[in-house]
């Protein structure tokens, strides 16, 4: 038997109803195998600021410090907007990925063919797309110092305030990501897209060096640059012609949600963020949606694929977290939608939240009967 200790930060908005089903999901399997995962449930964002004063108190510090994985549902309310912004209910995924050097963001777009007719783009361009975004998670203008708003004491505008930040990598920052992206390159199509501003940018024109340079000790996999503003366009352009891209935090932040809608639903897309130990965050790509808290119409499956997610990066339960998946894709399969995925046709089934997690577990119990 084995054990496993999750920490499940389930956080604001729809962060606790869709966290319940992944839970659902997660006993399940812990009922019908030798696998055992404990919860233990900690207070973030939004919650962790009306319970501790803090978006990321130190009671939740020390349950993560404590656990395998983590669990994360997500953060931030419209109520919270007027926080300094050390106390908003962003700090807190901020603040984790960075106490714990999650660097790399796994960030698979993939379409289940059932959900083809919701993306935006036509079928024949979306067809069995598959792609996944690694983007560095601890560097660039994100964390950048220094950083602040003052007046300007020089040039044009002197006198008046400006808000500054700074953009910048280190070699080895740059190195660490890219073996994560060859090495993913590997266990795939071996092709590799690296994305940049380098026409612009230095930190760009460092980090395309790092890339190349890198390159050298996977021979197998091809490596390609586009820049930033061309891959935005080519990401709607001809989706299928990218695998693997790799690309740094603010780049990775803008195009990984343009790649979610390419899915049809952003409700569909799940997140892992690891350290050089495979220690991993797991959350869906989705935001809190507070306008639909509490009302049992939110999407689960994000969570429920994040779940699965954890069970391949952390604990190498890679069979498991493929029957997950093809749990999730049988409950597609069989027409059950939540709102987000809901189109009326004929053969579609509306469902709730809670329905969907107790469709998918039903559908995980024949999928592990055939790998008993
Ligand atoms: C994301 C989010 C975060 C980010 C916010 C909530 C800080 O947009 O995970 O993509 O910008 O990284
Ligand atoms: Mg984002």
């Amino acid at each position: 038997m084995k054990n496993y200790n999750i920490a499940v930060l389930a956080g604001d908005g729809i962060g606790p109803e869709i966290i319940a089903q992944a839970i659902k999901v997660l006993d399940c399997v812990s009922k019908h195998t030798d696998i055992k995962f404990n919860f233990n449930y900690g207070y973030i964002g939004g919650a962790g600021y009306e319970k501790f004063g803090h978006p990321l108190p130190n009671e939740t510090l020390e349950i993560v410090k404590k656990s395998d994985a983590v669990l994360f549902g997500a953060v931030g309310d419209w109520k919270y907007d007027s926080l300094a912004r050390h106390l908003r209910p962003e700090q807190a995924i901020l603040g984790l990925r960075k106490e714990f050097e999650l660097f790399a963001n796994f960030r698979p777009a993939k379409l289940y063919s059932a959900l083809a007719h919701t993306s935006t783009l036509k079928p024949e361009i979306i067809e069995n797309l598959d792609i996944l975004i690694i983007r560095e998670l601890n560097g660039d203008v994100y964390f950048g110092e220094p950083r602040g708003i003052r007046i300007a004491s020089e040039g044009k505008f002197k006198g008046y305030r400006e808000g500054f930040d700074t953009m910048k990598y280190s070699v080895p920052e740059v190195e660490r990501i890219a073996h994560t992206a060859f090495q993913a390159a590997m266990k795939r199509s071996k092709k590799l897209c690296s994305i940049d501003k380098s026409n612009v940018l230095e930190t760009s024109q460092l980090w395309r060096e790092v890339m190349i340079d890198i390159s050298k000790q996977y021979p197998q996999v091809e490596l390609s640059h586009m820049y930033v503003d061309n891959a935005a366009m080519q990401l709607i352009r001809e989706p299928n012609a990218f695998d693997v891209m790799v690309t740094g935090n603010l780049f990775g932040d803008i195009l990984s949600d343009q790649a979610s809608v390419l899915c049809g639903s952003i409700g569909m897309l799940p997140s892992a963020s690891l350290n050089k130990d495979n220690f991993g965050l797991y959350e869906p790509s989705h935001g809190s949606a507070p306008d639909i808290a509490g009302k049992n119409i939110a999407n689960p499956l994000a969570a429920i694929l994040s779940a699965s997610m954890m069970l391949t990066y952390s604990f190498n339960l890679v069979e498991l977290s493929k029957a997950i998946e093809q749990a999730v894709n049988d409950c597609l399969s069989q027409g059950y939608r939540t709102l987000d995925i809901f189109s009326k046709l004929d053969d579609e089934i509306l469902c709730s939240t809670e329905q969907m997690g107790a469709y998918v577990v039903n559908n995980l119990i024949n999928r592990l009967n055939e790998y008993a």
